[in-house]
């Protein structure tokens, strides 16, 4: 797979030379020159490493206008991944290798080998004292120099090269800087590239004989806490900070965040204090305690942005009390709901006895629907209490579960008919540093039991929307479950203390003396989704929750768009074996990494092969040119390998917008996707959810307020695609009366059957500023008749265009023109027998 691809490489960019280049040759080549290896300082190497060529030693040419041929991975974006000191090795086989300094004066490395300089292999981190392991002394080592590049004087060492090497470096650079330009091409130019254009005339004739057969899962959703889509979000809790757990240092960027974060105390002489002494449950430390020495002493919570009540609506709130041991009478408590014009929406007493933690209830119905209300908790004594995990929960949650989740954004992601849910991440799965790694057990049994964690997307989260809230949903709206656990590493951009290789980042990993009990927990979570409460202790807390039967668990992701290393291979490994032995029915999804190319895809690829891995989850976030001129990316892959799970995807522009340009390139690569659903197993669209105001990632999916939800364009065609899937492709021939191939590119379809209706469903893709006028031939496979179609149109910026139904009639060969930037889909009845 990967050799095809370079060949295609160099062809495609062959092809874009001028005619007779290379042919009429003025000047000899010279037989070999001095190739200079550099990085620059004034950036602590973050450019990575640099190339430059001279035929006299003296008079330097950059090679690719300075572009970086390798960049160091290791740590933080931003502060780290540098590149110091670049050295270059060559082994007695003629593989060259760069090593480079990862922090100024430290003896921390970074190594990487590659055979052509163009292609690097993983990267390792080593110590000094491991310095002679892994350079060893055979290797040829270059010497230092000095030399002036574009009047800049650099640092660096020079190898004697033929020019050959130096050739393929230029060759490469001028590929690459080629396809950047066709993954530039945007909509903003189309007034331009396609000034002029008339109408295109499209015909499809269906090749049904040769249809095959396409995963009847294709279509899922991705959802991570991140932009608050959890806690704030999709999580139907009201009340911040429920447990008093936010902590110091969770969110860099709010001075006030920590234990008390979003309280406020009223009345007079009344005070709040923080304590930890005696805890509901040692997983949750933290509790208010509250002095109260007169009537009108309150604690008030003002939710997330506000708590949002609807009028006539009953809200389920729930405490945790404790009074002092010198209170030997029951206390009564008021709880309210305030309106943000001061007014009482709704109130009730609970009371609450003496000796220990006591659990309370209250029903409260809103008398006016408010967008920025705060809940009132006011002792109606004087006396000392302790409060803790105060809670407010609508009760008409989705599906009406307790704990549950936020009815609207909950329907709009069912609407789209996810075929499966990834959860927790993303880099919440894999976490910041290895103490910041998911883990689900955490994330079960009672609320105040559970152990809260800081998002490593700078707030907090309070595992209320844990494993058994997941697979809940997952099982609510008919979606398969599938998790992603860390592979045994946190995220490699997580912050490495300089001076100190093992130092929180990727490299620490989980030390592999504690690997044993880490598969232990991923085969246990197996267990609580899969096994017999009657023989499971894990199935039973499952059983416990409300759910004896099982969830049904099937496929398990290990690993998160990870650097692939050694410390990564390692842990993998161990994990893939331990599953594959001992729970042999769930099928592992692996990872590639977080692009479609480079050193993580291709080692990752490579892992996958090693081990047989049947899934591997592909990342990529690219520019809707990319999607446009890639759509031939899975038409390549080879059959008898793993499938792929496109586990993360979007369309970025610049400015991040989500919009009509950015959902039809996805809509477009999607027709592909389909008609690789042989090789392509599932798909997720990331991220899906996002608070307004609390985006730390554009675009998403789909945009909500307290009150509000804002599907995306994107979203729309997620649903156009999930609500029209098939178990088979029937592939087209297919004509287009324009030999340009910016407009071919610009046109896409696919057809596909549900066997379960025997629906043939034909998707049209227009990303041309012209109609399409479309001639389709599907008269094998349908006799034509009543159909639904479904357009969703607009110009390519906007971002408001929503879909439209209609119902029409359609004989088995019929004409339909695509308006211009649109995405149809017809869906008729199949063929009768
Ligand atoms: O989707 C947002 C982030 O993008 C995910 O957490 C991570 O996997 C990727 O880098």
């Amino acid at each position: 797979m990967k050799g095809l691809k370079h060949i295609f490489v160099f062809c495609a960019f062959a092809c874009t030379l001028p005619a007779g280049a290379g042919v009429h040759r003025v000047m000899a080549e010279p037989d070999s020159v001095s190739l200079f290896s550099y990085a620059t300082a004034d950036d602590d190497g973050r450019s990575g490493l640099r190339f430059a060529w001279s035929s006299d030693g003296r008079h330097w040419t950059s090679i690719g206008n300075g572009r970086s041929y390798l960049r160091c991975d290791y740590s933080l974006w931003g502060s780290e991944k540098r590149m110091l000191k670049p050295e270059m090795y060559r082994s007695a086989d003629g593989v060259w290798h760069c090593v480079w300094q990862l922090h100024a004066g430290d003896r921390e490395f970074g190594i990487s080998s590659s055979a052509d300089l163009t292609d690097w292999r993983r990267q390792t981190y080593f110590t000094d004292a491991r310095f002679t392991d892994c350079v060893p002394s055979s290797w040829t080592r270059y010497p230092q120099a000095e030399a002036v590049i574009g009047g800049v004087s650099y640092s660096g060492t020079v190898a004697k090269v033929a020019w050959a090497d130096v050739e393929r470096l230029i060759r490469y650079a001028g590929y690459n800087d080629y396809r950047q330009s066709l993954y530039n091409e945007c909509a903003a130019d189309d007034g331009v590239r396609f000034a002029g254009l008339q109408p295109v005339s499209l015909t499809l004739t269906a090749r049904p004989a040769e249809a095959k057969a396409i995963s009847n899962h294709l279509i899922g959703v991705f959802f991570e806490d991140i932009n608050y889509g959890a806690d704030g979000g999709l999580y139907a809790e009201l009340v911040q900070n429920r447990d008093f757990e936010y902590a110091e240092g969770e969110n860099g960027s709010v001075k006030e965040w920590g234990p008390a974060y979003a309280w406020a105390v009223e009345g007079s002489g009344a005070s709040m204090t923080i304590g930890t002494s005696s805890p509901i449950h040692p997983n949750n430390p933290h509790y208010a305690t509250i002095k109260s020495g007169s009537d009108g002493m309150a604690l008030v919570n003002s939710g997330y942005d506000g708590i949002t009540v609807r009028k006539g609506e009953k809200y389920n709130l729930s405490l945790f009390v404790r009074l002092a041991d010198a209170q030997t009478k029951i206390a009564k408590i008021r709880v309210s709901l305030r309106g943000s014009n001061g007014r009482e929406l709704a109130s009730a007493v609970v009371k609450a006895a003496p000796g220990g933690w006591k659990k309370l209830k209250a029903t409260l119905t809103a008398s006016e629907s408010d967008t920025k209300a705060s809940l009132v908790v006011a002792p109606v004594s004087a006396g000392t209490y302790d409060f803790d995990m105060i809670s407010l929960f609508p009760k008409n949650t989705f599906k009406g579960r307790a704990n549950g989740l936020r009815a609207d954004l909950a329907q709009t992601i069912a609407d789209i008919r996810p075929r499966f849910v990834r959860f927790p991440g993303g880099c919440v799965a894999h976490g910041q540093g290895i103490d910041n790694i998911y883990r689900w057990k955490n994330s079960i049994g009672p609320l105040e039991s559970r152990k809260p964690m800081k998002n490593l997307w700078g707030y907090h989260q309070t595992m209320g929307l844990g494993y058994f809230e997941y697979f809940q949903f997952c099982e609510d709206i008919g979606a398969m479950p599938l998790p992603v656990i860390a592979a045994g590493v946190p995220c490699q951009n997580s912050a490495c203390i300089p001076g100190r290789l093992l130092g929180g980042g990727q490299q620490e990993g989980i030390p592999l003396d504690s690997m044993e009990a880490y598969i232990q927990d991923i085969i246990d979570l197996i267990d609580y989704a899969n096994a017999d409460p009657k023989t499971n202790k894990w199935a039973r807390m499952r059983a416990e929750a409300g759910h004896p039967k099982p969830f049904n668990l099937k496929y398990i992701g290990i690993g998160n768009e990870d650097q692939i290393t050694d410390v990564f291979e390692e842990r993998f490994t161990m994990i893939y074996e331990a599953i594959r032995c001992r729970r042999p029915g769930i099928t592992v999804v692996g990872t590639v990494g977080p692009f479609y190319e480079g050193s993580d895809y291709e080692e990752g690829w490579a892992l996958a092969d090693k081990l047989d891995v049947p899934v591997v989850d592909e990342h990529y976030y690219v520019a809707p040119g990319w999607f446009i001129h890639n759509q031939d990316f899975y038409d390549r892959y080879d059959r008898s390998k793993s499938k792929v799970y496109l586990g993360e995807y979007a369309a970025h522009l610049p400015g991040r917008p989500n919009n009509i340009e950015t959902a039809l390139s996805e809509a477009l690569y999607l027709t592909s996707v389909e008609r690789n659903g042989d090789v392509v197993e599932m798909a997720s669209y990331a991220p899906l959810l996002a608070k307004k105001g609390h985006t730390q990632w554009n675009p998403d999916m789909i945009y909500f307020d307290n009150g509000s939800v804002s599907p995306t364009v994107g979203y729309y065609v997620q649903k156009m695609f999930g609500n029209n899937s098939g178990d088979s492709y029937v592939p087209v021939d297919r004509t287009l009366d324009n030999s340009r191939a910016d407009v071919d590119l610009r046109v896409a379809s696919s057809v596909v059957v549900d066997s379960n209706t025997g629906d043939v469903i034909l998707k049209l893709v227009n990303m041309l500023p012209v109609e399409v006028n479309t001639t389709a031939d599907l008269s094998s496979l349908t006799d034509g008749g009543r159909a639904s179609l479904t357009v969703l149109s607009g110009s390519p910026s906007d971002t408001n265009a929503k879909p439209v139904d209609s119902s029409v009639t359609f004989g088995s060969k019929f004409s339909y023109a695509m308006p211009p930037y649109s995405l149809s889909v017809i869906r008729m009845s199949g063929k009768s027998k």
